[in-house]
């Protein structure tokens, strides 16, 4: 099922009442605001219609957290949110482990069938697999009224799709860019001569996953073969050297160093167990699969955030392909280069990047459980304030999440929840009332696209019904889909070297 084929989308569609195009302020406002212009707002009685839901930016420095079930519209308001961002000229880093944030590729520059065509679900049993013509005019229908509803032109379309640029990278996969999620242990990183901290962390992660993908699935993190793979690979990234797996198997076996720490080498970590690890790390090398994570680009967010031939660009970080540990395992590299970056900038009270996490389900679980993801996404709930970068957490299941985490968190969009149970979790995670609030009820009966809001500033909920997606929600894409994409709209406007070395370049400050 395409939860993002045309014929869903008819029923769902609503334009709030009186909610028409005269009653949206001037379009330059989108741009020149400082506020995300999210769709419509209402009052919590859903009576009163208040105009535009405009968010200040200001307001997603202490990060948003979206809950609601499934088909209550999380995804098609984060794509709103990346796209208001975008217009603002903030970039965004997008992480998506569904498959659906690829959509943000598909905002089309016009309402022209011709160019949805190819994305347009065919009907079932369709011979050539291709949507036919009177189904593509129909979902091109849908789209430019669901757009025009909102007052949103072609012209407007053409100028957003003209002034961004999307990129989508796949760990692991050469479908999107692809990424060498092992470039902080094996490309000597600068941030080794200018933040020792950061590149400590980011071997740190890099260490887990070789040691998760050579096959110690139920290691806790801090082994003695991390600590000593760890203690082989820092000796040379500081001293200025590379340390590729190939130059440390060798070490493993015969480590250039009589002692870690206080102990001889033999007691830390004795003979046969050397053995093993470099047995273990040499079938990795070996494997075809392996190959794939030690492809293409560095890690380098600072990079992902820069303007492209002036453009604002949304880095999609896909991992849909993935499986739940390989994921949770590529996405804690990638939080903690987050993490890195976000340090290294200076601070400042404005929103200079937005990152945006979709289904945060068991990455960002209530103690005691600690996946890889958890440390860099509590820390940047703690601390990307202060350095300009907003983060927004989406999920299904409030069950799973941390609430000490989230508990900084300034605002809250609560779609649809269905169970007692989720509506209770997220009541008691916003410190409301059990007995007084009527917050709980409304979250039972909103529609789909209709989100209670609680403000960072402001104690009184509202209503927001996001406006339509210029991008195309079509649902998840396939890795072949986003090599179609990508092959429609290169992406590839700057060209890597794949064994490139990383560059000495100073950390972006994308927005001055
Ligand atoms: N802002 C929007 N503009 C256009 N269509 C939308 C929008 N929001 C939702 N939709 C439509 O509603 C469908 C369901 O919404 P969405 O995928 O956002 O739900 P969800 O809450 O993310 O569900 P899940 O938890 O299963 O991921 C989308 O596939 C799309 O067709
Ligand atoms: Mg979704």
């Amino acid at each position: 099922m395409n939860p993002g084929g045309p014929h869903d989308r008819t029923g769902a569609f609503h334009v709030p009442k009186g909610f028409e195009r005269a009653e949206l302020e001037p379009t330059l406002e989108h741009t020149m605001s400082p506020t995300f212009h999210l769709g419509a707002r209402h009052a919590v009685s859903g009576a009163r219609d208040l105009g535009p839901f405009r968010l200040p930016t200001h307001d997603l420095l202490t990060h948003a957290v979206i809950v609601g079930m499934t088909g209550s519209g999380k995804t098609g308001l984060v794509t709103v949110m990346v796209e208001e961002a975008l217009r603002a000229g903030v970039p965004v880093l997008v992480i998506d482990v569904k498959g659906d944030l690829p959509n943000l590729k598909l905002a089309f520059p016009s309402f022209d069938p011709a160019t949805m065509g190819p994305w347009v679900e065919p009907a079932a049993g369709d011979a050539d697999g291709v949507a036919d013509e009177p189904l593509v005019r129909e979902a091109a229908e849908i789209r430019k009224k669901g757009l025009s509803a909102w007052g949103i032109t072609a012209e407007e379309l053409a100028a957003y799709t003209a002034g961004t640029f999307v990129r989508i990278v796949t760990p692991g996969s050469d479908a999107g860019e692809s990424l060498h999620l092992l470039s902080s242990m094996e490309r000597r990183s600068p941030r080794w001569d200018t933040d020792l901290h950061g590149a400590r962390t980011m071997l740190d992660a890099a260490v887990s996953l070789v040691l998760r993908l050579s096959g110690h699935p139920s290691m806790p993190v801090q082994t003695r073969q991390h600590a000593f793979l760890f203690f082989l690979a820092e000796t040379r990234l500081r001293s200025g050297r590379t340390a590729t797996l190939e130059e440390l198997v060798p070490e493993i076996l015969d480590p250039p160093m009589e002692t870690v720490g206080a102990l001889p080498v033999e007691i830390f970590l004795g003979h046969k167990l050397r053995v093993e690890l470099a047995a273990e790390l040499n079938t990795l090398i070996a494997s075809p699969a392996f190959a794939a994570w030690r492809e293409g680009q560095d890690l380098d967010v600072g990079r992902w955030m820069e303007p492209v031939e002036g453009k604002t660009p949304a880095t999609i970080v896909s991992v849909a392909h993935l499986d739940d540990d390989e994921r949770t395992l590529a996405l804690g590299v990638v939080l903690e280069e987050v993490l890195a970056w976000v340090r290294s900038l200076s601070g400042t009270a404005r929103l200079r990047a937005l990152v945006v996490f979709d289904e945060v389900r068991g990455f960002l679980p209530p103690n005691p459980a600690c996946p890889p993801t958890k440390r860099p996404l509590v820390s940047l709930m703690q601390q990307a304030r202060a350095y300009g970068v907003g983060v927004v957490l989406a999920t299904q299941n409030p069950m799973d999440l941390d609430y000490r985490a989230l508990s900084n968190a300034g605002t809250w969009m609560l779609g649809r929840l269905q169970t007692d149970a989720d509506r209770a979790r997220v009541m008691e995670g916003l410190g409301e009332d059990r007995k007084t609030s009527t917050l709980a009820e409304i979250v039972k009966k909103l529609s789909p696209r209709w989100f209670v809001v609680r403000e960072a500033r402001s104690e009184q909920p509202s209503l927001l019904n996001p406006r339509w997606a210029m991008s195309y929600l079509r649902g998840p894409m396939t890795q072949r889909e986003i090599r179609r994409a990508r092959a429609a709209t290169p992406d590839r406007k700057v060209s890597f070297d794949a064994d490139r070395v990383a560059v000495g370049k100073k950390p972006v400050k994308p927005e001055g």
